[in-house]
C-alpha cells in the first residue's frame, strides 16, 4: 500500500492499484456522456459517470485515475450553467475536457471563451500538433465532429494550443505540467475517426491507466458481493426471456446455487419457440430451480377486446405482477429479488443532472411489484448492455440467447395492432419466425438493432390461384440503432425481402400482402404501438 497524503478522512482507505482506480466521467448533461463512459471501458479502463455536483471530498474519495468532463447543452455564460467545484481542479488529477468540459476548464483556469456567434456543427477538418500528447502517432490533418456554439479563444493559463480548425482557433489544448487537456470536438463519436486513439492517448500515456479491465472482471466481484449480501436467505428472479434477466439469474445462481428460484411467467406473448428455449436453458442446461408458470390464458382473456396500446401495456404489466406475486407467496419465505437493472437505467433515471439513485419505474413486464417488500439484488447495475452480453458469453450462455435483439416486455401484444386474439398471435408468430430465420441466415441478425413483423388491423384484397382473397398484411420492421433513442430503417437486401415476402405468403394462408416500413425514428417509433 502506498502512503496517502492529504485529507484526514482518506487515511483509513486502502489505495487501489492503478488498474482498479476508475476514470470518472463528469456529466454536464451532454447527449454523449454515457457514450464517453462506454468508450473508456472499450479501451479497457473502468469508468463511471458522476454528477457535476460532486464535491471535492466525493471525488477524492473515489481516487480516480483521471477525470473526463463531458459536453453539455448549456453556455458557460448562461445563468445556472453547471459548474464543477473548483477545488477539484487542484487535486492534480489528469483531466480531459470535451466541448463544454473544455470550455469550463478554460473559463475556470485563466483562459477565455467567446460567444463567437458562428457555431460549428458536423464534420470539420482539424490541423493537429503531433508533438501533443493527445495526437501522438496520428495524422496531422484529421476529421473531427464538432457541435458547439461558444468556443475557447484562449486556452487556460500555461496551456498551449495543439489543434485548430477554420472556425475554431483552439480546437484542442494541453497543459502537460498540470495535466489538463481540452478538445472542442467530440472524440467519443464514430464521426471522429481518430477519436478512440485520442482517448487512449489520454488514458494510457497521460493518466497512466492500464488497459486491463474487462466486463468479465465483474463476475468474480459480483459473486462475492452477492454471497455477502444474501447470506443463507432465499432469492427469487423473474425471467423474461431477455438477456438481462438471464445473465443476472445465472450470476446469482453461480453465487448462491439453489438458494435461487427463477420464476418464468409465460404470458403467451413471446415469439415462436422462445418459452421452450428459456426452460431448456435454465432447467435443462444450467439446472437452475425453475418455476414455469403457464399463464397464457389469463393474459389472453384479460386482453380480449382491448385495442389501446397503453391499456394493453397496463393490463399486461398488472397481470404479470399478480401472477408473479401469487407464485412468490406459494414459495414461502423469500427475502431477495434479482433485477436485471443496467447502468444505463441507473444513469437515465438521473436525467441531465447526473447519476441518480432511483430506477425509472416504467410499467415494464418483469418490473418490481411496488408493494412487495423484498430487497434487491442487482448484479448488472454497473454494466452497459454490450458488457452484459460479454458476461453472458463468459458464463457459457448460447450465442442465440446472448445476442438476442431487444424484445419489449408486453411482447407480441404491441405488435398486433388492435385486438389480440389467439388466431392473430399465431399468424404473427409464424410470420416473425420466418423473418428471424431468414435474417439470421443472411448473417444480418446481429447488425440489426431489431427486426420483427407487425400485424396491422386491416385486411386487403389479393388474388391467389384463381380466387380472390381478403387477408391480413404483414409489415416488416427492421432498424439499426445505437441505443433505441434514434433509429434508422435498415436497408435490407432486396433478395432477402423478396424471400421473406414469398415465404410468408406461401406458408401463412391468412396473409396475402407483405409491406416494408421505411420510416426512421424520429418521426416514427421503433414499435408500432
Ligand atoms: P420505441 O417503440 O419507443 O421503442 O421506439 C424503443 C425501444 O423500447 C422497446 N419498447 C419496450 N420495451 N416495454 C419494453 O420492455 C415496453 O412497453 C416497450 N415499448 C417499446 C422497443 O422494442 C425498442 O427497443
Amino acid at each position: 500500500m502506498r502512503p496517502i497524503t492529504g485529507a484526514a478522512e482518506l487515511l483509513q482507505l486502502p489505495v487501489p492499484e492503478p488498474e482498479e482506480r476508475p476514470v470518472l466521467v463528469v456529466d454536464f448533461g451532454g447527449q454523449y456522456s454515457q457514450l464517453i463512459a462506454r468508450r473508456v471501458r472499450e479501451a479497457r479502463v473502468y469508468s463511471e459517470l458522476v454528477s457535476h455536483r460532486s464535491t471535492v471530498a466525493e471525488i477524492r474519495r473515489r481516487n480516480p485515475i483521471a477525470l473526463i468532463l463531458s459536453g453539455g447543452p448549456a453556455s458557460v455564460y448562461s445563468d445556472g450553467a453547471p459548474k464543477l467545484d473548483s477545488g477539484i481542479f487542484e487535486l492534480g488529477i489528469p483531466t480531459l475536457g470535451i466541448c463544454y468540459g473544455a470550455q469550463l476548464l478554460a473559463l475556470e483556469l485563466g483562459g477565455r471563451v467567446d460567444k463567437t456567434g458562428a457555431g460549428e456543427y458536423g464534420k470539420v477538418d482539424v490541423h493537429t500538433d503531433d508533438d501533443g500528447a493527445l495526437f501522438a502517432s496520428q495524422p496531422v490533418e484529421q476529421t473531427a465532429w464538432m457541435s458547439h456554439r461558444d468556443t475557447v479563444v484562449e486556452p487556460p493559463a500555461g496551456a498551449r494550443i495543439v489543434a485548430t480548425s477554420e472556425h475554431t482557433p483552439v480546437a484542442a489544448f494541453e497543459d502537460d505540467a498540470r495535466k489538463l487537456y481540452g478538445v472542442q470536438f467530440h472524440p467519443e463519436v464514430a464521426h471522429t475517426p481518430h477519436g478512440q486513439e485520442i482517448l487512449k492517448n489520454f488514458l494510457y500515456e497521460v493518466a497512466g491507466a492500464a488497459p486491463v479491465w474487462t466486463p468479465a472482471a465483474v463476475i468474480e466481484e459480483q459473486i462475492e458481493r452477492i454471497r455477502a449480501q444474501v447470506g443463507k436467505e432465499r432469492v427469487l428472479c423473474a425471467l423474461s426471456g431477455g438477456v438481462d434477466s438471464a445473465v443476472a439469474a445465472l450470476l446469482v445462481h453461480k453465487a448462491v446455487g439453489d438458494q435461487l428460484t427463477c420464476v418464468f411467467v409465460d404470458h403467451g406473448l413471446l415469439r415462436k419457440g422462445e418459452a421452450a428455449q428459456v426452460v431448456e436453458t435454465f432447467d435443462g442446461l444450467y439446472h437452475v430451480p425453475l418455476v414455469h408458470v403457464q399463464a397464457q390464458e389469463r393474459f389472453i382473456s384479460k386482453l380480449a377486446g382491448v385495442t389501446d396500446p397503453e391499456q394493453k401495456r397496463k393490463i399486461i404489466g398488472e397481470e404479470f405482477i399478480r401472477v408473479f406475486e401469487e407464485k412468490a407467496r406459494s414459495l414461502g419465505d423469500v427475502r431477495w429479488l434479482v433485477q436485471g437493472t443496467l447502468y444505463s437505467d441507473v444513469i437515465e433515471s438521473g436525467g441531465t443532472d447526473g447519476v441518480a439513485e432511483t430506477i425509472k419505474s416504467h410499467h415494464n413486464v418483469g418490473g418490481l411489484p411496488a408493494d412487495m417488500k423484498m430487497k434487491l439484488v442487482e448484479p448488472l447495475r454497473m454494466l452497459f448492455k454490450d458488457e452484459v452480453r460479454r458476461v453472458g458469453e463468459e458464463l457459457g450462455m448460447s450465442e442465440r440467447m446472448v445476442w438476442r435483439q431487444p424484445f419489449p416486455g408486453p411482447g407480441l401484444a404491441i405488435r398486433i395492432i388492435g385486438d389480440v386474439t389467439e388466431e392473430r398471435l399465431e399468424t404473427l408468430r409464424e410470420a416473425d419466425s420466418i423473418l428471424q430465420e431468414e435474417v439470421r441466415r443472411a448473417g444480418l441478425y446481429r447488425e440489426l438493432w431489431q427486426s420483427f413483423c407487425v400485424l396491422p388491423a386491416i385486411r386487403s384484397v389479393g388474388v391467389q390461384g384463381d380466387s380472390r382473397t381478403y387477408g391480413y398484411p404483414i409489415a416488416i420492421r427492421a432498424v439499426t440503432s445505437e441505443d433505441a433513442m434514434t433509429a434508422d430503417w435498415a436497408r435490407l437486401p432486396y433478395d432477402l425481402i423478396e424471400l421473406v415476402s414469398s415465404r410468408i405468403i406461401n406458408e401463412i394462408p391468412a396473409v396475402n400482402r407483405v409491406v416494408l416500413d421505411v420510416t426512421s425514428k424520429p418521426p416514427a417509433t421503433i414499435e408500432w404501438e
